[in-house]
């Protein structure tokens, strides 16, 4: 039975269309992956569905009946419920403020009931399986609790369709394995939604029928049982798409990061050399201490022990602005929480970070700017209509380009990247596989955090892995797998001896 149906959908943003006569619907009763690369319109299309944007064409029919109105609380009402790409969360309210937003619990006096709705934000979480304070103040979580928050405040909504766009980003896999298992709960109850991910293992795993959009056309709708990874991805790039291995051996040259028993909060007793040239991915547990490891490189959080050497150089007082004058730069995890300046523009949100470095001149000189990011654009394949636009009309994986753009303008010569590829599609992710063996070619040392071992295959040199905030092993290139990534990740491999 059919619960969504959204035809002949079209939307433009000043003059540029981005969704061409769209089709598109969803079974009572199952996931649908929409699919497509960054900027395909999936967000523009469920944000049309969810009264967020107003289409310029086309017909909804939701159980039934027609869909008219475009307020988000009258769609919430009919029964559709959104978790955004971004999180949307009130930073200065509390876990069940948030909840409650708009949906509060009153007495008959009208007076709120602050008890009844702590003691239903418990049981949701409860059911969930999710540990956490109702009376935390939201801007106290971790940025996966907060995914977490967003996805039990849609849940606790009750509604008929889900949209999950994207909401796995900041979950670790045991979280995921939970937030699935649920879905799967909800879907035997004939509850439906869409899911929206770059991750090909969630969708296989995950959803039953497909829609792929490129360039806001619709192009194919089917179910995931009769096709592949590859020929999905094939679909959602056209025939364009090159995944050509780009790794080639390189003599790496003298030591540029030496760490020596470094500690700080998170992390401890962190010994390892880092080559020039080198590319070495980081993986472990979310919570293994790699963030904070790395944003103590970078001069965020304290150094408490140990020492740190950059170019063969004791360093001392540690902050931001040391760090990136010894040349080093950081795409941090989580853009919209830790990087993204909504209030600015392209070009400014490019030109952002290499200014504080070189600012001593007030004046921005805009053509050199514009050349600059121009450069970038180019190179990271952004798509956007003007560099004076703001960063927030960018689809999500086009301002996770921008954002790696402002690192690589600052042309440091040591790239921390925490999570780079965050929401970013299948066929980008090659292009900066390629950008990152490029770099590396040029002398450029690479430091990257991830949790898709994939992603390490392709790019490393040797694999670090944390467990507990520490370094539990180091494997090289042709040792990389899943399974023995994994096994040290956990500890696993330890325990096993124990065991034995
Ligand atoms: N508010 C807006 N103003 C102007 N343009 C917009 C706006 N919202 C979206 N767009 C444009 O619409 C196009 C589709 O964006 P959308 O966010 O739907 O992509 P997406 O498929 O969700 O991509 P991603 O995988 O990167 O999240 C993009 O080119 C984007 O720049
Ligand atoms: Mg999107």
């Amino acid at each position: 039975m059919e619960m969504l149906n959204m035809t002949d959908i079209s939307k433009s943003f000043f003059g540029v269309t981005v969704l061409n006569h769209v089709n598109f619907s969803v079974e009572k009763g199952e996931v649908h992956a929409l699919l497509g690369e960054n900027g395909a319109g999936k967000s523009t299309l469920m944000n049309i569905l969810a009264g967020v944007y107003t289409r310029d064409s086309g017909q909804i029919r939701f159980l039934g009946k027609p869909l008219e109105s475009s307020s988000v609380a009258a769609t919430e009402r009919a029964g559709i419920a959104f978790v955004h790409q971004e999180l949307n969360l009130f930073n200065d309210l509390t876990v069940y403020e948030n909840i409650f937003l708009r949906k509060e619990i009153t007495n008959k006096l009208g007076v709120l009931d602050k008890k009844a709705m702590i003691r239903e934000a418990k049981e949701l979480f409860d059911s969930l399986g999710v540990d956490m304070d109702p009376c935390e103040m939201v801007s106290n979580l971790e940025t996966g609790k907060k995914q977490l928050l967003e996805i039990a405040k849609a849940l606790h909504a009750k509604a008929e369709l889900f949209i999950l766009d994207e909401p796995t980003t900041a979950l670790n896999n045991e979280e995921i394995a939970h937030l699935f298992q649920l879905v799967n709960r909800l879907k035997a109850d004939g509850k439906s939604f869409v899911f929206i991910s770059h991750k090909m293992t969630e969708i296989f795993a995950l959803a039953d029928r497909y829609t792929v959009l490129r360039n806001g056309e619709f192009i194919h709708s089917g179910a995931i049982a009769d096709t592949t990874p590859q020929a999905v991805t094939r679909m959602m790039v056209g025939e364009s798409f090159n995944d050509a291995e780009s790794y080639q051996e390189r003599d790496l040259d003298q030591p540029v990061l030496e760490l020596e028993g470094l500690t700080g909060p998170g992390f401890h007793d962190v010994t390892l050399t880092v080559r020039k040239g080198e590319v070495v991915g980081f993986t472990g547990l979310v919570g293994a201490g790699i963030s904070e490891l790395f944003q103590a490189i970078f001069g965020e959080v304290p150094i408490q022990g140990g020492t740190l050497k950059i170019n063969g150089e004791a360093v001392t007082g540690h902050s931001i602005h040391k760090a990136m004058q010894h040349k080093v730069s950081m795409v941090a995890a989580n853009r919209k929480e830790n990087s993204v300046v909504p209030d600015f523009s392209l070009l400014e949100n490019n030109y952002i970070s290499e200014h504080t470095l070189s600012g001593r001149i007030q004046h921005i000189f805009r053509k050199k700017e514009l050349d600059k990011f121009q450069t970038l654009r180019k190179a990271l394949n952004i798509k956007a209509n003007s560099p004076d636009d703001s960063i927030t009309s960018l689809s999500g994986g086009n301002q996770q380009k921008v954002i790696l753009a402002r690192w690589l303008n600052t042309q440091a010569d040591i790239l921390l990247m925490d999570n780079p590829t965050q929401g970013i599609d299948v066929g980008a992710k090659a292009e900066i596989y390629h950008l990152i063996h490029q770099l590396a070619r040029e002398g450029k040392t690479i430091l990257v955090n991830t949790l898709e071992i994939p992603e390490i295959q392709q790019v490393a040199d040797r694999c670090v892995v944390f467990y507990h905030g520490s370094v539990q092993a180091q494997l090289a290139r042709q040792e990389i797998n899943e399974e023995a990534v994994m096994l040290q990740a956990t500890n696993a491999i330890n325990t096993a001896e124990v065991l034995q």
